[in-house]
């Protein structure tokens, strides 16, 4: 491991290839890969995978010669591979990362970046000790979306932010982690023992590893999925470390199928005040059964304006017409009466969009994504530029961890009942 880390360390140039490897080749090792390989100078070379259907699929994919291995050790062990991409259930993320980081290599870690906050301090000392890349892989936090939001709030456009409001709806059985499981699942097929790991010893189940997300021992449930995106967007646009004071509550309401996580979930936040923003408060709902469809965003709320941001869509600010700007009345009148009032106000007011109908004008402006991009890219182009030029990464373990813990310990709140006191500067619980 140390020979092959010294070896690792040798600077990159612009044009030398990155090789690149995957340990956990699912839907999203998978997916990584798929873009990865589309950053220019970045080649496959190797891919672990506990299940013997997925090295298949790796084979299919990328050609026979691709190296295929059970064992993630094999992988850190070859001296040709810069970087891997950490892919697996969330109960490996710590114990991976901080391998491959110890043999040399630059790590792409999926979020959440741990399974448990105490976890983190390991992944952030190996980062430091060993001058590793790490990028733990919330891909928003690499969107030019949030950017936008970020510089918009910045430049008080919304006014004092107080308030951010943040959900997620989904509402198929796919969406609520019922994913298929192979009929060639078996105990030779799979290493189950390296699946379970240093989790609760027990016998074969294809369900609990292909359905990993439903169970505490390897999943970190809806909120370890799922809120850490949303905790990465808002610490990101507010450029905060995180709150200090958490509060879930929720329930298995709809999808009993032995799971022994929630499906809906609500949590209350408490984000102090910084050096660029005033404390706010953070409410965020999760509903796996939600009949209106699928659907996840966030509402900054601040003095003067409202910053609307819809995963994967537009962002759009609508601002408070200033005391100055008065509103006008038009429906009432007759319709030639009110299109003249209208025609005035627009004169006086061409910023504001008016209409028969408003008693106020609106006042709004809109950013969409242009066709094409996607922050999944952006955020790998980030790492792998990162690994050439030796600069941070826009999501380093300290991001990494600040992103996670409040989400786990939402997890820790609604089964103990308890409000919990996290530091989210020195990264620790408070008494
Ligand atoms: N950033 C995103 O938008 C995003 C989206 C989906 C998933 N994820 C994250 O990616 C990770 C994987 O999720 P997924 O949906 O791809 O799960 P998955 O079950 O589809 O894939 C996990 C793979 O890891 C393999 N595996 C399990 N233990 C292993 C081990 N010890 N060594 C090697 N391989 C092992 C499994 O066989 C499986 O192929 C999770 O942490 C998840 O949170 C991130």
């Amino acid at each position: 491991m140390l020979a092959a880390a010294a070896q690792a360390q040798a600077p990159k140039g612009a044009n030398d290839k990155i090789n690149v490897a995957c340990i956990g080749f699912g839907i999203m090792g998978q997916g990584d890969v798929a873009t990865t390989v589309t950053v220019p100078g970045v080649r496959l070379a190797a891919i672990a995978d506990v299940y013997q259907g997925r090295l298949d699929k790796a084979k299919e994919l990328y050609g026979k010669d691709i190296f295929t291995t059970r064992d993630y050790r094999e992988v850190l062990a070859r001296p040709d591979i810069d970087a891997v991409i950490v892919a697996t259930p969330d109960h490996w993320h710590q114990i991976m990362a901080c391998d491959a980081m110890k043999a040399g290599k630059d790590v792409y870690c999926q979020k959440p970046m741990v399974q448990k906050v105490e976890e983190g301090e390991a992944v952030i000392r190996a980062q430091n000790e060993t001058k590793r890349i790490l990028q733990v892989g919330s891909q928003r936090a690499s969107s030019i979306l949030y950017a936008k939001a970020r510089e918009v709030i910045k430049q008080g456009l919304v006014g004092d932010v107080h308030m951010v409001e943040a959900y997620w709806d989904r509402n198929s059985a796919l969406g609520a982690w019922q994913y298929s499981i192979p009929p060639d699942a078996t105990a030779q097929t799979v290493d189950w023992d390296r699946f379970v790991g240093h989790a609760p010893k027990r016998s074969f189940e294809p369900i609990r590893m292909f359905r990993w997300r439903n169970y505490q021992d390897y999943g970190t449930g809806v909120a370890g999925d799922l809120y850490v995106h949303l905790f990465t967007g808002i610490h990101y646009v507010m450029d905060s470390a995180g709150p200090n004071r958490i509060m879930s509550t929720g329930g298995l309401y709809h999808w009993n199928d032995g799971r022994d996580v929630p499906d809906h979930m609500m949590g209350m936040y408490d984000y102090p005040k910084t050096a660029s923003h005033p404390s706010f408060h953070l409410a965020i709902r999760l509903n796996f059964a939600a009949g209106g469809g699928d659907g996840s965003g966030f509402k900054f709320i601040g003095t003067e304006g409202v910053l609307d941001l819809a995963v994967g869509g537009a962002l759009v600010l609508r601002r408070r017409p200033k005391e100055s700007e008065p509103g006008h009345t038009a429906s009432n009148f007759s319709k030639a009466t009110a299109t003249e009032i209208v025609r005035e106000y627009q004169k006086l007011h061409p910023a504001q969009k008016a209409t028969a109908d408003g008693m106020r004008a609106t006042n709004e402006q809109r950013w969409v994504l242009p066709p094409g991009y996607t922050e999944q890219y952006a955020h790998h182009e980030n790492f792998i530029n990162a690994i050439r030029s030796r600069k941070p990464v826009i999501e380093d373990a300290v991001f990494g961890l600040r992103a996670a813990a409040p989400a786990l310990l939402s997890n820790t709140s609604y089964f103990s009942g308890k409000t919990m006191h996290w530091d989210p500067e020195k990264m620790k619980m408070k008494a």
